[in-house]
C-alpha cells in the first residue's frame, strides 16, 4: 500500500459512522459563527438573469428516455434557464422568524457546500469570460472578463464550461470530519441537476475527466488568493463541458488568455471563525487529480425505455418541486411497474441525463432494503447496473444469499432474501424512522479497493452515488412520493448485513423513499419574490 492509499483509507475508516460512536464531529453547533450560505464577490458585476423556465416545456418523461428537444441557441436567457433549474432556488421555507433558501440541487444539513461557475466564449447579450452564479439573486456576477479571439476560438463549438467548486468549511462546521463525504455527494448531485436541466434545453453534458485539479482551479478562478484573503477557498471539483459532445474546448488554450485578462471581485467572508478539521485538508490533498488521459466513452447495450411515471410533468415543475421528506408515513406503497421504471433510470443511456455527463464504466451499485412495493416480497435485493458486477459482488456477499432474478429481463435486479428489515433499515440509517417508514432504503455499493489505485477516483465514486440520488429524488417526485438522501448511515452495519467484510465493495451513500408527511409549521414563499 502506497503511502497516500494508506491515508485514504485511514480517512474513510475513521470518517464511518459507527453504532457506538460517531465520526468525529464538533460536539455541538456554534450558531455565531454558522456559516452564511451565498458566496459572493463584492465589487464585480452583476448580470441579473431573467427567470424563464417557465418557458420551457420539455417533459420530464422525454429526457428520462433521452429524447432530448432540439437544441437552443446558447445566450443569456437559455443560460439563465439553466442555472435556474440546477443550482438556482426552489423555494423559501419559514418558521417563526427563520427563513432559509431551498434549491432545485439537494444537499446534507441543507448547507450548500457548492459553487458553480460559467466560462463561455462571447454569446449574445453576454460577453467571453468566467462568472460566478450567485442562486440568492439569479444573477450572475463577473469574476474575469476575457478579450481575447483565442479564448473564443479555443472553445471550438458550441459550448460552455460550468465548474463547481466546494467550500468544505461550510459543511464541516456541521458535520466535521465526515463532511468532505457529503460535499462530495454534493457534487455528485450538482453535476446531475446540470445534466438534466441542460438536457431540458437540448444540450449534452460531458464531465471533462481529463482535466487536472490546478486547471479546473485555474480557470475557476480559485487560484486567485489576493480576492479570497480572510475568506474561505474554494476547492476545485469538477469541469463539466455543456453543448456539441463531439466538440470539446482544449483546455490548454483557455489558460494563456485567461491569465492577461483582467479578473474583479472579492469573495465574502461566510464565518468570523473556523475549527480546522485536519483530516479535510489530508484526504483533499491525498485525492488530488493530475492531468489523465479522457477514456473512451464505455459500450453499452440498448435498454428499452423506462416506463412513463404516474404523473406527466414538466422537467421545470419537477426540478422546482423535488424536496426532501423529513417524515414518511409508514403506509404509502408504490407500484412494481414504478420502483422498476426508477431502477431502469438508473442504467445507463449515452444520450440521457444525468449519466451522459459520466465518462466511465458504472462502479455503483444499490443494494435495497424493499419494505412497500406492490407485487415484490419485501426484502433484500440488489439491483446491477451494469450485470458483469455480478461474479465479484457473488464472491463478496454472504454465500447464502439466494440470487433470484426478479423482475423484467432486461433488469439486473435479485432478490437476496425475503425478509421483512424495516427494522435493519431504520438502525442503518442512524436509527432515522424513514428508514423503516419508506417504501425501500437502499444503500449505494462501491466498487472501491480496485477504483483507489488512483485516490482521486475516491472523490468520483460519491459524485456517481450523488448522480444516483438525484436521479431517484426526480423520480420519486414524478411517481408522486418523494426521496430522501441519507448522509447519516453506519457503514459497517450495511457491510454485515451483506456480508461484506473487506474493501472490495463499500456502501458510500444511502436513500430512502416514501409517502411524505409535510410539517406543517413550515411556510413555503416562492423562490424569487423578492427580486426586484
Ligand atoms: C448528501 C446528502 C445527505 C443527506 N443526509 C440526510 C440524512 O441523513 N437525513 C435526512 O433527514 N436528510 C438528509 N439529507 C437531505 C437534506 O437535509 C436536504 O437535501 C436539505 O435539507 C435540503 O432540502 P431539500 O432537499 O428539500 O432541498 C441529505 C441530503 C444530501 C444531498
Amino acid at each position: 500500500m502506497t503511502e497516500l492509499s494508506e491515508g485514504l483509507f485511514d480517512y474513510h475508516q475513521r470518517s464511518k459512522h459507527r453504532v457506538n460512536h460517531y465520526a468525529p464531529g464538533p460536539t455541538g453547533l456554534d450558531w455565531a459563527n454558522q456559516p452564511d450560505p451565498f458566496r459572493e464577490f463584492h465589487g464585480a458585476a452583476q448580470l441579473k438573469l431573467h427567470l424563464a423556465a417557465d418557458s420551457l416545456v420539455t417533459r420530464y418523461n422525454e429526457l428520462r428516455r433521452g429524447n432530448l428537444p432540439p437544441a437552443c441557441r446558447f445566450d443569456l436567457d437559455h443560460l439563465a434557464v439553466l442555472f435556474e433549474l440546477s443550482l438556482g432556488l426552489s423555494a423559501w421555507k419559514s418558521y417563526g422568524a427563520k427563513r432559509w433558501a431551498l434549491r432545485c440541487n439537494p444537499s446534507s444539513g441543507n448547507l450548500h457546500p457548492t459553487e458553480s461557475y460559467l466560462l463561455c466564449p462571447r454569446l449574445p447579450d453576454l460577453s467571453a469570460g468566467v462568472y460566478h452564479y450567485l442562486s440568492r439573486d439569479h444573477v450572475l456576477e463577473q469574476r474575469a472578463a476575457v478579450d481575447d479571439p483565442h479564448w473564443t476560438a479555443a472553445f471550438s463549438g458550441n459550448g460552455v464550461l460550468i465548474g463547481i467548486s466546494s467550500i468544505h468549511w461550510r459543511e464541516a462546521w456541521k458535520y466535521g470530519m465526515r463532511a468532505w463525504r457529503y460535499c462530495q455527494h454534493d457534487c455528485g448531485h450538482a453535476i446531475a441537476a446540470v445534466s438534466y436541466a441542460a438536457a431540458a434545453l437540448g444540450w449534452q453534458t460531458r464531465l471533462v475527466l481529463s482535466a487536472a485539479d490546478d486547471v479546473v482551479a485555474n480557470l475557476m478562478g480559485l487560484d486567485h488568493s489576493a480576492d479570497f484573503e480572510s475568506a474561505e477557498r474554494e476547492a476545485p471539483d469538477a469541469l463539466l463541458w455543456v453543448g456539441d459532445p463531439d466538440a470539446r474546448p482544449d483546455l490548454s488554450r483557455l489558460l494563456g488568455p485567461l491569465s492577461k485578462a483582467s479578473w474583479y471581485g472579492r469573495a465574502n467572508r461566510l464565518s468570523q471563525e473556523h475549527v480546522r478539521w485536519p483530516d479535510i485538508d489530508s484526504i483533499h490533498r491525498i485525492t488530488h487529480k493530475s492531468l489523465t488521459q479522457e477514456p473512451a466513452a464505455p459500450a453499452l447495450v440498448a435498454l428499452p425505455p423506462p416506463a412513463a411515471p404516474a404523473l406527466d410533468l414538466s422537467f421545470a415543475e419537477i426540478a422546482r418541486q423535488r424536496r426532501s421528506a423529513v417524515d414518511f408515513d409508514g403506509t404509502t406503497r408504490i407500484a412494481a411497474v414504478a420502483f422498476f421504471a426508477m431502477l431502469e433510470c438508473l442504467m445507463v443511456r449515452r444520450e440521457a441525463p444525468p449519466w451522459n455527463a459520466l465518462p466511465h464504466p458504472v462502479l455503483v451499485h444499490p443494494a435495497l432494503m424493499v419494505h412497500r412495493v406492490d407485487g415484490l416480497d419485501p426484502g433484500l435485493y440488489i439491483f446491477l447496473r451494469d450485470p458483469s458486477a455480478l461474479p465479484g459482488l457473488k464472491q463478496t456477499m454472504r454465500p447464502e444469499w439466494l440470487w433470484q432474478k426478479t423482475g423484467p429481463d432486461h433488469l439486473p435486479l435479485y432478490l437476496l432474501l425475503p425478509y421483512d428489515l424495516r427494522d435493519v433499515a431504520k438502525l442503518i440509517c442512524c436509527h432515522q424512522d424513514i428508514g423503516a417508514d419508506s417504501c425501500f432504503a437502499l444503500g449505494m455499493l462501491a466498487k472501491f479497493e480496485a477504483a483507489l489505485h488512483e485516490p482521486w477516483r475516491y472523490r468520483h465514486l460519491f459524485w456517481e452515488c450523488g448522480m444516483l440520488g438525484q436521479v431517484l429524488y426526480l423520480e420519486a417526485e414524478a411517481a408522486g412520493v418523494r426521496s430522501t438522501g441519507i448522509g447519516c448511515f453506519f457503514d459497517d452495519e450495511m457491510h454485515a448485513l451483506l456480508g461484506i467484510d473487506d474493501y472490495a465493495w463499500q456502501s458510500l451513500y444511502h436513500f430512502t423513499m416514501g409517502g411524505a408527511i409535510d410539517d406543517a409549521r413550515l411556510s413555503t414563499l416562492p423562490p424569487y419574490e423578492f427580486q426586484p
